[in-house]
């Protein structure tokens, strides 16, 4: 079992290169089970590439990662997924032509034969309907995904991540693009489930709900770790401020 203050996630020297960019370079850093922890930077400082190695989206050219005390030099999306480490994406994922209610279903696990098979498991549409409850997503539970807005879909994605019952969330820019009240709802779902014990890595741009939110904060610039700390001290870091402003 890990505990508060374990290292959970260890990223590890981590180096990703795309042709003659240096997308990521050297990264390291560590995140606490029990910590709500973000990581933030400028547009292009590679915290989704981050993401994409960690989960084994994209193959990193050097460096590796621990979870939950293993270590992976080369990670896999769904094995991480079926011990406890699941993601969002920037642009929301979800099946557009499944409905609400099939999107979470074919997320418990990708139990694919359940959804074309003659019935759901019962146990997994209770926990289906009850992540619609929560989400207030439960009008559209027969919807095809595509009729819900934008904010609406990265609710469901968030949903359908918890069908897994992760240790570690990695939420890439939750908020982008989504009203203020869906921000509100996403904000409250975070910090309900990191109540109940789930941990989460935040890519953020917003940095007013950063700084309520989150600690500690990591700081990424072209690639590379540059400050991480409680959120004040990294606000009032002078790299920090450099790498926004400096463009
Ligand atoms: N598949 C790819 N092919 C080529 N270059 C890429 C690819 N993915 C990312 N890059 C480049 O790598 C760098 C880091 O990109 P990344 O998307 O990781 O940044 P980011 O911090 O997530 O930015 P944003 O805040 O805009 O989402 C950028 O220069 C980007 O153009
Ligand atoms: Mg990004």
């Amino acid at each position: 079992m890990t505990g508060p203050g374990d290292a959970l996630l260890e990223v590890e020297h981590l180096a990703k290169r795309f042709g003659g960019v240096t997308a990521v370079d050297d990264c390291s850093f560590t995140v606490e089970a029990g910590t709500i922890t973000a990581l933030i930077g400028p547009n292009g400082s590679g915290k989704t590439t981050v993401f994409n190695l960690i989960t084994g989206y994209l193959r990193a050219d050097s460096g590796r990662i621990s979870f939950g005390g293993r270590t992976y030099a080369r990670p896999d999306p769904a094995a991480l997924y079926r011990r406890g480490l699941s993601r969002t994406f920037q642009q929301a994922r979800v099946f557009p032509e499944l409905t609400v209610l099939d999107n979470l279903i074919v997320a418990a696990g990708h139990r694919w034969r359940a959804l074309f098979g003659p019935r759901h498991s019962r146990a997994d549409v209770e926990r289906a309907g009850g992540l619609l409850d929560e989400f207030g997503l439960a009008g559209h539970a027969d919807e095809p995904a595509r009729e819900l807005s934008y904010g609406q879909r990265k609710l469901l994605e968030f949903a359908s991540v918890l069908m897994s019952e992760p240790r570690l969330i990695l939420l890439d820019e939750p908020t982008a693009g989504v009203n203020p009240v869906l921000i509100e709802a996403m904000e409250r779902h975070v910090r309900g489930r990191h109540a109940s014990g789930v941990t989460f890595l935040i890519v953020e741009h917003d940095m007013n709900l950063v700084m309520r939110l989150c600690d500690p904060v990591i700081v990424l610039d072209r690639g590379t770790r540059i400050a991480a700390g409680p959120p004040d001290a990294v606000r009032a870091d002078p790299a920090v401020l450099d790498a926004y402003l400096g463009g």
